[in-house]
């Protein structure tokens, strides 16, 4: 096959799908390669270190595909990892490429959406101990009163194809109840794990109908296209053959079976050895 420089999307499983299906859709002209570490998730329940050692293996991983940009489609990798890797690791792993993560984009821009300035997160217990959604939500918008809810078994229930069961709905009410109980006034939830959207359904039910829920997918797919277009010479970096390759460190066919539902459209996926690199 022709050599082509694509544009890489990991995430720890399935959730980056769901993050990939709106930038495709928005940005059909590139090669995509998509890469989940089903066999090591989830990441959300792991240590900094083993986020990292993880996530670095996938991007070196990826680089070694073309790739000259890799979207971090995961908010733990991007919250436990993506500092590290862009200051200790890039300048020795190639200075021209980048590695972009989902948190940034989401903190610039969610402030515009909340009207009582009290806003919810729902994620991974690793993103929510981070700390990095306050962090980076305070640099744009400082007087945003941000509260924080860990959904432990949101992950799983997505991961085990069971978010649409009757056993789903105690955990997302839980989880919807424990946010709210925090501060009543909060009217905009985000939902910072790319494995939520699955459960979109479920968490309109278990939440205030006026409530705005947001998912990340448009989101950063509209922060690509402008960081494309502001960084044209990475731009002109990426191939445009409408590619889009799949790749899983776990069994393709559980892959492909699965990562229909949130991707919308039928996959084949190849098995990824990253001891063998092959
Ligand atoms: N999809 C990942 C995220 O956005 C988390 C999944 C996991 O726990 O592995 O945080």
């Amino acid at each position: 096959m022709e050599k082509i420089n694509p544009i890489g999307v990991f995430d720890s499983g399935y959730g980056g799908l769901t993050i990939l299906k709106d930038i495709v859709a928005q940005l059909p002209q590139y090669d995509y390669v998509y890469f989940g570490d089903n066999a090591r998730t989830p990441y959300g329940t792991r240590s900094f270190e083993t986020v990292y050692q993880y996530t670095l293996e996938c991007v070196q991983w990826l680089f070694k595909q073309g790739c000259p940009l890799i979207i971090l489609a995961c908010n733990t990798a991007s919250a436990k990892a993506l500092r590290t890797i862009q200051q200790k690791d890039l300048p020795a792993l190639g200075a021209s490429k980048r590695v972009l993560g989902v948190i940034r984009p989401t903190a610039e821009i969610i402030g515009t959406y909340s009207s009582s300035k009290q806003i919810g997160v729902l994620a991974t217990k690793g993103t929510v101990s981070s700390g990095s959604y306050l962090i980076e939500i305070e640099k744009f918008f400082p007087d945003l009163q941000v509260y924080q809810q860990a959904c432990p078994m949101w992950v799983p229930l997505v991961e085990n194809n069971e978010y649409e069961t009757d056993g789903a709905d105690y955990f997302v009410k839980e989880c919807i109840d424990s946010l709210l109980d925090q501060n009543p006034a909060i009217d905009t939830i985000l939902l910072a794990c790319t494995h939520y959207p699955l459960l979109m359904k479920k968490i309109r039910e278990y939440s205030p109908a006026d409530m705005t829920i947001l998912s990340q997918g448009k989101i950063v797919a509209s922060s690509l296209a402008d960081y494309l277009l502001r960084h044209t010479a990475m731009e002109q970096q990426l191939s445009r053959g409408g590619n889009r390759l799949f790749y899983t460190t776990d069994s393709p066919e559980d892959f492909d079976n699965h990562a229909t539902t949130f991707y919308g459209a039928n996959i084949v996926s190849r098995h990824v050895d990253l001891d063998s690199g092959t």
